[in-house]
C-alpha cells in the first residue's frame, strides 16, 4: 500500500500568530486523519508551529533549503539548520523556485544529492507551463524534468522521496488539471520511476497532484489510481478548506 499525503504549501503567507492559529485550528477541526497531513509555513515560524502540532499527527515541511552545507550565502538556509529544529521534509523544485529564483537542473540535482545524502525526505515538484501543454509535449517535458535531476543521481533514498506533479497552469489560477489529466501523467510519472528504479521499489513512491485544489475537486482527483494525495496551495490557508480536502482523500 502507498502512503496517502495532503501537505499544505503556505508559501509567503501568514505571520508568526497566524500560522500558529492555523496550525492549530486544524488540529481542533480533526483529531484524526485518514492520511499524513504536512503543512509547509515560512522559514521563521517552522520551530513555532512544529511546537505546536507536535501532540498531533501533523508533520512539518520546509519550502525550500540551500544546496549548500554553510558558509557566506546571504539569506540561505542549510539542511543542518532545519535538522537543528527537527524538520526532516523539504519541498524542492516548486515551480515558483524554478520560475521565480531561477533553479535549474543543476541546482535542483545538487540540492536532491544533498537531501538524500543528509536522510531528508524530499516533495521533489516537476509540471509543464501552459505553452508546453498546448504543444502537447507535457510528457517530454516530465521525462526531461526527472532525467536532468533525480534519475542522473546514484544514491536516492525512494523511501524518503514524494513526487508532486504541479502543472505550472494550475497553479494559483483556479483551473486544476482534469481528472483524466492528471492520471495520465501520473501514470507516466510511475512508468518512468518503474523503467528507472525497478517496479518493486518505485511502486511505493508516492505521486501527489497540486494546482488549484479545493473541497469541490479533490475528491474526483483522488479517486484516480495513480494519485496519492495533494499539495495545496491556496486552499490549505483556511482551516476548513485544509481539512475538507483531507478528508476527501
Ligand atoms: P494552489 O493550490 O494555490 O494552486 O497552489 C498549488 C501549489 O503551488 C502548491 O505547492
Amino acid at each position: 500500500m502507498r502512503r496517502k499525503i495532503i501537505a499544505g504549501n503556505w508559501k509567503m503567507n501568514k505571520d508568526l500568530k497566524e500560522s500558529t492559529s492555523l496550525v492549530q485550528e486544524i488540529i481542533q477541526k480533526n483529531k484524526s486523519f485518514n492520511c499524513e497531513v504536512y503543512v509547509a509555513p515560512a522559514f521563521p515560524f517552522l520551530n513555532e508551529v512544529s511546537l505546536f502540532s507536535s501532540s498531533s499527527q501533523i508533520k512539518v515541511i520546509a519550502q525550500n533549503v540551500s544546496n549548500k552545507s554553510s558558509g557566506a550565502l546571504t539569506g540561505e538556509v542549510s539542511i543542518d539548520m532545519l535538522k537543528s529544529i527537527n524538520i526532516e521534509s523539504v519541498i524542492i523544485g516548486h515551480s515558483e523556485r524554478r520560475k521565480l529564483f531561477g533553479e535549474d537542473d543543476i541546482t535542483l540535482k545538487m540540492k536532491l544529492e544533498n537531501c538524500f545524502k543528509n536522510n531528508m525526505e524530499v516533495f521533489f515538484c516537476i509540471g509543464e507551463t501552459l505553452d508546453m501543454r498546448e504543444k502537447g509535449i507535457q510528457n517530454d517535458v516530465i521525462e526531461n524534468q526527472l532525467k536532468n535531476t533525480l534519475f542522473d543521481l546514484n544514491n536516492v533514498n525512494l523511501e524518503k522521496l514524494v513526487i508532486a506533479y504541479e502543472p505550472v497552469w494550475a497553479i494559483g489560477t483556479g483551473v486544476n488539471a482534469n481528472s483524466d489529466q492528471v492520471q495520465e501523467i501520473h501514470c507516466h510519472i510511475r512508468n518512468l520511476l518503474n523503467l528507472r528504479y525497478g517496479k518493486e521499489s518505485s511502486d511505493l513512491i508516492p505521486i501527489i497532484y497540486g494546482g488549484s485544489l479545493k473541497p469541490d475537486n479533490s475528491s474526483n482527483i483522488f479517486n484516480c489510481s495513480d494519485v496519492d494525495g495533494g499539495l495545496v496551495g491556496g486552499a490549505s490557508l483556511n482551516s476548513q478548506t485544509f481539512v475538507d480536502i483531507i478528508n476527501s482523500i
